[in-house]
């Protein structure tokens, strides 16, 4: 079974492919190792598969219809998953058109050549973000979004309306996961968790935004992968389904589990809550405990305690 990863070299991407090689899958990673955070990190990611035959890393810009083809044409793809993307809430507002070139018309050219060759499975990345200021919670997948709070979040939306569109016209198989606020070993650098340990570990003042109550449901990439994974073997016809840990976190008691894992107290600038945050990400997991058999096994104060060895261990910057 060959599997196309898209955005294979970043965070969830390459968590991901290590548990499929685990497996026994053969690997096609498509990335093109832009610069939205530093590509040592992404490289760095990647090295642990380069000496592995049953992975081969491509080079490509999945806006590129020409190379991603031929992506296609070289490797007989059998699913694919697909996360490569734009992330992140806040530089969407500075930057939305590059955020509507990588996750709309980048999702497009998968979807174009997913229905060509005749892809079993279509798994792709969603997010949270698309629930905006949805009140109700925990977050369900009934629940009409039609409130996105940032371009990032109505690319996301794009991006599942695309899925169902190509699954209603020629019955691509296609499941989109909603990832909650995902952490770990080798978290993004530009998210939170990352932030902080960092900043609290050399002294560096931390930006808390609002009041410190504002709740994250905070999900371990083991986790996530586990639930990614799932997805791709049931091959569902069309679903849209959440990835969280249903267990919501307040801003500030998440700052001080890093205080004590770190044993250090966090030096805290506060600002107003910024355009494009939600007070609340509350995952309802039902759908996926049900179809996916998923069952978050990690606490955030388990996880925070992996992602801090692995950063005393890798990261340690001053
Ligand atoms: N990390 C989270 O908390 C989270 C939450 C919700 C959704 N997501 C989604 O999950 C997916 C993976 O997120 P991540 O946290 O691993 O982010 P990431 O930035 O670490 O990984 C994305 C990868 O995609 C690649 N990429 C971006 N644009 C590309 C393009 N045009 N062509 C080829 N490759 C490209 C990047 O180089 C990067 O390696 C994304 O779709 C993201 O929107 C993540």
């Amino acid at each position: 079974m060959k599997i196309l990863v898209t955005g294979g070299a970043g965070f969830i991407g390459s968590h991901t492919i290590r548990k499929l090689l685990d497996k026994k899958y053969n690997i096609i990673c498509v990335d093109n190792l832009n610069n939205f955070y530093n590509p040592k990190i992404k490289i760095n990611n990647l090295k642990p598969f380069l000496d592995n035959k049953k992975f081969k890393f491509y080079k490509v810009n999945i806006c590129n219809n020409k190379k991603l083809a031929n992506v296609f044409a070289n490797e007989k793809i059998d699913k694919i998953i697909h996360l490569a993307a734009r992330a992140g809430v806040r530089p969407s507002l500075e930057k939305p058109e590059i955020y509507a070139k990588t996750n709309i018309l980048g999702t497009l050219n998968l979807l174009e050549l997913s229905v060509k060759h005749k892809i079993k499975n279509f798994v792709f990345a969603s997010s949270s973000s698309i629930y905006g200021n949805n009140n109700k919670v925990p977050f369900s997948e009934n629940d009409i979004v039609d409130d996105q709070l940032s371009p990032y979040a109505a690319t996301k939306k794009a991006s599942e309306l695309l899925a169902k569109t190509y699954h209603n016209l020629y019955g691509l198989k296609c499941t989109g996961l909603r990832f909650f606020t995902v952490y770990g070993p080798s978290s993004r650098p530009d998210m939170a968790p990352y932030l902080f340990v960092d900043s609290i570990y050399h002294g560096r003042e931390i930006k808390k935004f609002g009041d410190g109550t504002s709740k994250r449901d905070y999900t371990f990439i083991d986790d996530i992968t586990d639930g990614i994974i799932s997805a791709l073997d049931k091959n569902l016809d069309f679903e849209i389904i959440n990835l969280g840990n249903n267990k919501p976190i307040k801003l500030n008691y998440f700052i001080s589990v890093i205080e004590k894992l770190l044993d250090k107290k966090a030096n805290i600038k506060k600002f107003p809550s910024q355009m494009g945050d939600m007070k609340i990400t509350y995952a309802d997991i039902s759908k996926a405990k049900k179809i996916l058999n998923f069952q978050p096994k990690v606490s955030i104060e388990q996880g925070m305690q992996k992602m801090v060895e692995w950063y005393l261990e890798n990261r340690i910057t001053a």
